[in-house]
């Protein structure tokens, strides 16, 4: 993820926006450059690699302002190079950002139509120069940045300085997180409050949507409908991990919410958002070779795997074989000298999964790990790493790198297609322009919190809950039940939506609530009766879908969690928000400890 910071400072700011940016070196970058006004007039210092390289250039090339802006990027669009670092500069606004402009083509082609020249590759110049044009239009900077904001499409985080404003400083969140920090005379800006660390430890956390006007008296926030909101701020407690749970009550909920940031990271660090296509690291063998898949890993990833599955087979065209990693080995599956074994671990230290890796390689398996610690046993003995950029997970409850290894998994499923020659390439350009909707699907998905958590109150007076779903939603049913039982400790089963009547409908009655993940699609109609028939016998529903599915799902007793409308591909990675969100917020409602359950440990390294 990338990092942002600002600081409206008493004194030379730069050092001060480089100690900041050291502390958000977690997040990943391969690029830093911070912005500064310099007797008013905008100057900038940016450099490749580690922030090593950009203090030397500032040894050779100091700056003294008061005030300024800071970026770590790991690159989406274009590549880690200097001139596509941030800040990027027009004459008049400097701008860092965080996340994905899904329209930056758009927008890119509107601002060339009108003579305007870009310096980068990035999404990030095409909103400082929409800015620039509004400054330019004879807009005050506030009124530049509000009109701007509404016509950017995805999910992410901005700061700006202007040219000739010693005294300002705008910041806009959209599914990146952006803290205020508060002092004496100076303010502070940063992606979270770990950055802040040093300054101040009085933080408050723009919410969805937020936008503020910061100068070294305070900050004024607007919410998305321009009113003015209040934001309370927060002591940070001492000694704060150096992940915290910024406004949180768990890490869990927070990250469920940090996964459009996450997955934008992910499919950033996988795909060519400019060429609109994938490009993974080069395989140490040829996929064009290969003739089977075996997936093996635990629990959530396990069915990280299962939802792998039909992509492989869809768009890889290939036969695919997902079994539990405790299972695979003992079962002397015959594992020809043409295929590979995908495992999959956010930990990395999974015993069975490492087991089951190791089994695979003594049967002369090419070995590919989707790990979410690349430096983890599993990542240092499998052939390949691909790397899922989540970040520390710290709930024990597996959730953005769930939907990380999701978005890994689809990158690697559309790029073996590719190379076997059975997916065009219009299907890969149309299958990338999917994934790139995601982080702000996410956004949108996570808006169904409140109504969720009311749900709940029903969910936590239950004894058992089904969960059901076709294709790739019947994994997804699998991993809804998994995280409810984990963590709420409520008994509850993912069954495929069509096994329902050979034998589970006997466990339907007036108690037995059915949670059904079903976006509409070319199959909904069967999903329709197997609802038909929960009802006839009292059951109730949850019926997560889109709106389409909600307009022809007429069936009673029924609750609805209504999603946006989005490309089939790109359900399981945006319904998985929902399904998390059921079994947090009725875990809370049970007491239990979210981030710890009992019994549970975030790594089982015994078989
Ligand atoms: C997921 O919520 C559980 N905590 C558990 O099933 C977990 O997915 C499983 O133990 C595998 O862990 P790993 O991804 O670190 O290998």
């Amino acid at each position: 993820m990338c990092g942002i910071v600002g600081i409206l400072g008493k004194d030379a700011v730069a050092d001060n926006l480089v100690e900041a940016l050291r502390r958000l070196e977690y997040r990943g970058y391969d690029s830093a450059g911070v912005a500064t006004l310099e007797q008013g007039h905008l100057a900038v210092c940016r450099a490749e690699g580690k922030l090593k390289n950009l203090t030397h250039k500032l040894l050779r090339q100091p700056l003294s302002g008061r005030s300024g802006i800071g970026h770590t990027r790991w690159a989406t669009h274009g590549k880690p190079t200097e001139r596509n670092a941030h800040p990027h500069v027009t004459p008049r606004v400097a701008v860092v950002h965080n996340g994905i402009i899904e329209n930056f083509r758009e927008l890119k082609a509107e601002l060339e139509a009108e003579g305007a020249c870009f310096l980068s590759d990035t999404d990030t110049e095409v909103v400082g120069q929409l800015v620039d044009r509004e400054i330019v239009r004879g807009k005050d900077p506030v009124a530049a940045v509000e009109a701007v904001l509404p016509r950017l499409k995805g999910a992410f985080a901005l700061a700006f300085l202007f040219e000739g404003e010693d005294d300002l400083m705008i910041a806009a969140r959209r599914g990146s997180p952006l803290a205020i920090g508060y002092g004496a005379g100076e303010m502070f800006l940063g992606s979270d409050a770990i950055a802040l660390g040093p300054f101040t430890d009085l933080v408050a956390y723009l919410e969805e949507g937020d936008w503020a006007v910061i100068t070294r008296t305070g900050a004024e926030i607007h919410d998305e409908s321009g009113a003015v909101v209040v934001r309370p701020a927060q002591k940070v407690p001492p000694g704060t991990l150096l992940v915290d749970k910024g406004n949180h009550r768990h890490f869990m909920a927070k990250e469920i919410y940090e996964q459009p940031e996450v997955i934008a990271h992910t499919f950033g660090h996988y795909l060519d958002l400019t060429r609109e296509t994938v490009t993974l690291p080069d395989l140490p063998f040829d996929l064009a070779e290969i003739d089977h898949i075996s997936i093996t890993a635990c629990g959530t990833a396990l069915f990280a795997g299962s939802i792998a599955e039909y992509w492989f087979e869809r768009f890889a065209r290939l036969p695919v074989s997902t079994d539990i990693a405790s299972e695979f080995r003992y079962r002397d599956t015959p594992l020809g000298k043409n295929g590979i074994t995908i495992v999959i671990s956010q930990s990395g230290e999974t015993a069975d999964t490492l087991a089951s890796l190791r089994y695979a390689r003594e049967c002369g398996q090419k070995t590919v790990a989707v790990v979410n610690v690349p430096t983890s046993t599993i990542a240092r003995e499998a052939d390949m790493v691909l790397p899922t950029l989540a970040g520390p997970e710290i709930g024990v409850a597996s959730t953005k790198a769930f939907t990380c290894q999701l978005a890994t998994l689809a990158c690697l499923a559309v790029h073996t297609g590719r190379v076997r020659g059975v997916l065009s390439e219009d299907d890969e350009h149309r299958l990338v322009r999917a994934m790139m909707e995601v982080p702000r699907l996410m956004t949108e998905a996570l808006k169904l919190s409140p109504e969720i958590e009311a749900l709940a109150r029903t969910l936590s007076k239950a004894r058992d809950v089904l969960y059901l779903g076709r294709g790739t939603n019947y994994p997804l049913a699998l991993e809804g039940a998994l995280k409810l039982k984990e963590i709420s400790y409520i008994h509850a089963e993912g069954y495929a939506a069509g096994e329902l009547k050979h034998g589970p409908i006997a466990l339907i009655d007036e108690t037995m609530p059915v949670v059904v993940i079903a976006p509409f699609d070319r199959i909904f109609e069967k999903t329709v009766s197997n609802m038909e028939e929960v009802a006839a016998r009292g059951g109730r529903i949850i019926l997560v879908t889109d709106q389409r599915g909600a307009d022809l799902a007429h069936v009673e007793a029924m609750q609805k969690l209504i999603l946006p409308e989005m490309p089939a591909t790109v359900t399981p990675m945006v319904y998985a928000l929902p399904v998390q969100l059921i079994a947090y917020h009725t875990a809370v409602l049970m007491g239990t400890d979210v981030d710890q359950p009992r019994n549970l440990a975030k790594s089982v390294t015994v078989e």
